[in-house]
């Protein structure tokens, strides 16, 4: 039997025997179930051979950007030792050895200094869950700064749709042994205060109109600000502030499910065999850790932030020191080859900072 077969069976033995699911429970059962979830299941689902890729699978420059902007971080502590680093939502740690690479050969003191400590879920270290993390915490010694790349997305959201300006949830129902959709009254009171908060005006919008509420995403924030005495909390991710995101011309909300590199809004097909994501509201999160003691210190697109963090610069050098051939010597085939490998760099970097895609990733970081 398929990985999904199996996990849509509990999945419905479930709701038969406790009733329909929030979408949100429904989603945690097929990202996160220990046998069978997507992201615990332990397959490969990331870089080209998966079902999406990264910031990371575009060669370097993202890790290299990553470091200055860690080097900075640790000046501006006073160049703590150990600077310890935990990256949530790590996947296969790959961004860690990308980073500690580039540290080694430009800022051997300050590589020297660094413990990146990458954390996932595949591994058991949930980064929703207190007690692992305040475990880690008293083991291994606080960390300075926590980030993420592409991990809040994942977690699990309520879905609402409005009608006729009353709020419903949507629910995972069984209808003939098959898995199905239905709206009934909100599962709790946090979503409507959570809407009400961050879009007091869905009362006005048009019927059908949908939104995901990501409350998981509220209890990480405050449990990563009650890990970091003194530090930053770095966000990477898909999303945009709350006015962006709940717009009543966004009809459908954002709730996106990726298979083999391809997008469908079908979450209810296939459980267990594709990830569904959802746009983050960087509202709710600087908002979350405001209250819990954190600043906002930046909040900006990945294409500003690359630039910030020197991106076209390192690409300019590149050219300079190491396809010169590309320009001098264009006519000779190693022009040609260097001129082929100096595309394919400047492609990432394009890609990288692309508005319509990569570059209007949002980062924020925070500080306490
Ligand atoms: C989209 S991938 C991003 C991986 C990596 N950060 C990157 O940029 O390539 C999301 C990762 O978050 C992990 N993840 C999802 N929920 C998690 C949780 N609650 N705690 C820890 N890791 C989680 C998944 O296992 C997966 O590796």
């Amino acid at each position: 039997m398929t990985t999904s077969s199996l996990l849509e069976q509990r999945v419905i033995a479930r709701i038969e025997r406790e009733g329909p699911l929030s979408f949100a429970e429904y989603m945690r059962m097929v990202l996160y179930d220990p046998e069978n979830g997507y992201y615990t299941a332990g397959l490969p689902r990331i870089g080209w051979s998966g079902d999406y890729f990264t910031s990371g699978d575009l060669g370097s420059f993202f890790a290299h950007c990553l470091g200055r902007q860690l080097y900075q971080m640790w000046e501006e502590l006073g160049r703590p030792q150990p600077f310890r680093v935990w990256e949530q939502g790590a996947g296969r740690g790959e961004l860690e050895q990308e980073v500690r690479a580039s540290l080694q050969e430009e800022r051997p003191e300050f590589a020297a200094a660094l413990s990146y400590r990458s954390l996932d879920l595949q591994r058991g270290e949930d980064a929703l869950s207190g007690e692992t993390l305040q475990q880690l915490r008293q083991q291994e010694g606080e960390p300075q700064v926590i980030l993420a790349n592409e991990l809040v997305d994942a977690f699990p959201v309520h879905l609402v749709e409005v009608h006729q300006g009353q709020l419903y949830e949507i629910y995972v129902d069984v209808d003939k042994g098959r898995l199905q959709a239905i709206a009934a009254a909100p599962s709790t009171p946090a979503v409507v205060g959570y809407l009400d908060r961050y879009c007091p005006r869905w009362r006005s919008f048009p019927d059908g109109w949908r939104a995901e509420i990501n409350l998981a995403a509220l209890r990480w924030v405050e449990l990563q600000a009650s890990l970091l005495r003194r530090g930053f909390l770095l966000v990477i991710d898909y999303g945009d502030r709350a006015s962006q995101l709940y717009h009543r011309s966004r009809l459908r909300g954002t709730l996106l499910c990726y298979y083999q590199h391809r997008i469908n809004e079908q979450p209810l097909m296939r459980p267990g065999e594709q990830d569904i994501t959802a746009h983050v509201n960087f509202s709710a999160l600087i908002d979350e850790g405001r209250r819990h003691g954190l600043r906002r210190r930046l909040f900006t697109t990945q294409r500003a932030w690359l630039e910030r963090m020197g991106i076209f610069e390192e690409l300019e050098g590149l050219r300079r020191t190491h396809f010169a051939a590309a320009d001098q010597e264009r006519a000779s085939d190693r022009g040609q080859i260097a001129l082929l490998r100096w595309y394919n760099l400047r492609q990432q970097v394009l890609a990288l900072t692309d508005p319509a895609g990569l570059g209007n990733f949002k980062v924020l970081i925070m500080r306490r």
